[in-house]
């Protein structure tokens, strides 16, 4: 069983396995009932369908370990509702509400003892894909499916802790296709990836930030934020990129403090003239500072460079409140029994 220490945490993002699991098979589109037990590989016909024309989904979200012990799920029914609308926009079975949020409060509650304290936490991947053994099967939907959910403690996403973020700033290629940008498909990350690594390797970056014909949309995990004293600017929703639940916590935190929230289209012209603070948001990124914007191969600092006070004290505030140390007014937390 893992360990409650933060030895587990201090491993990359992702790469440490919770000891339960849970599985649920769809036949003709049908879900029938989960098994929770102990993590396992899958068995796959060489044939399936995600195998070969991609019909994968996932989600990601967190369940935080408080102060006083308690484990809570942040904000699993807005998760459940996005894997849904993924499984439909992809033809695959799509799993009840009830049927995934039961298996992830059984997934978290069967590895409490995996859940690291904070500022560590549990990551719960749900994951969806299609198994029909039909190689003939490109055009047509997979009507049987495995839907699975797993869990991993996890540390900080960006290595080095707390630090200003630095973006390469793409403005031609789009992260990928911009009726799928919404969707957390497993197809839309193989697209990004080839820039992202070479963001990250001979660029010196840590992210890419995709604003294809000169419009602002998000990095490859993350959504994008600009911010000031009095109010956050971010671009609106659309199909071409992830709604996310820690943009949308973060904006209502923000509205709750009396800062205006302004969600338009936002242009690289007025990202590169902003002078305060900008930001990423997302489950695994929580909300990190971005430091500066690699723009045709000239590095400029947004603002002073640093992360700022704004984001730092949204991100407490957001902290707290999954943490149970702040009132949970929004009704986003649900606490995790053992
Ligand atoms: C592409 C992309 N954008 C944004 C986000 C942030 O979404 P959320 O806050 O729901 O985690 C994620 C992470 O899930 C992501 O993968």
């Amino acid at each position: 069983m893992a360990e409650r220490s933060s030895g587990s945490v201090n491993a990359a993002f992702g790469t440490v396995a919770a000891p339960v699991m849970a599985v649920a098979e769809a036949v003709d589109g049908t879900f029938g009932p989960a098994r929770v037990g102990p993590l396992e590989p899958f068995t796959l016909h060489p044939f399936a369908h995600a195998l070969h024309y991609a019909s994968t989904c996932f989600e990601g979200m967190k369940a935080h370990r408080g102060g006083d012990g308690v484990v809570r799920l942040f904000r699993a029914d807005r998760h459940a509702a996005r894997m849904r609308r993924t499984a439909a926009l992809m033809s695959l079975p799509v799993p009840s509400e009830e049927l995934l949020l039961g298996m992830v409060r059984d997934v978290v509650a069967a590895n409490l003892d995996a859940v690291p304290p904070a500022p560590a936490a549990l990551y719960v991947r749900p994951l969806l894909f299609g198994t029909e053994p039909n190689i003939g099967a490109a055009a047509s939907p997979s009507g049987t499916a495995t839907l699975a959910v797993l869990a991993s403690p996890v540390g900080d996403y960006f290595a080095g802790g707390v630090r200003p973020l630095t973006l390469l700033l793409e403005t031609e290629v789009p992260r990928t296709t911009p009726q799928f940008g919404e969707v957390k498909a497993g197809a839309n990350y193989a697209m990004a990836l080839g820039l992202t690594l070479r963001a990250r390797g001979e660029l010196g970056c840590d992210q890419v930030l995709f604003a294809p014909g000169g419009r602002v949309q998000e990095t490859g995990a993350s959504n994008f934020l600009l911010l000031a004293e009095d109010r956050i600017v971010t671009p609106a929703l659309d199909a071409t990129f992830l709604h996310g639940v820690t943009r949308d916590s973060v904006l209502t935190l923000a509205r709750d403090r009396g800062l205006a929230v302004e969600e338009r289209p936002v242009d690289v012209d007025e990202l590169l003239a902003w002078d305060d603070e900008a930001a990423l948001s997302g489950t695994a990124a929580t909300l990190s500072g971005v430091g500066a914007l690699l723009h045709d191969g000239v590095r400029r600092p947004i603002g002073t460079g640093e992360v700022g006070p704004v984001t730092l004290a949204l991100r407490e505030g957001l902290m707290a409140v999954q943490r149970g140390e702040a009132e949970d007014v929004h009704g986003w937390t649900s606490v995790v029994a053992g």
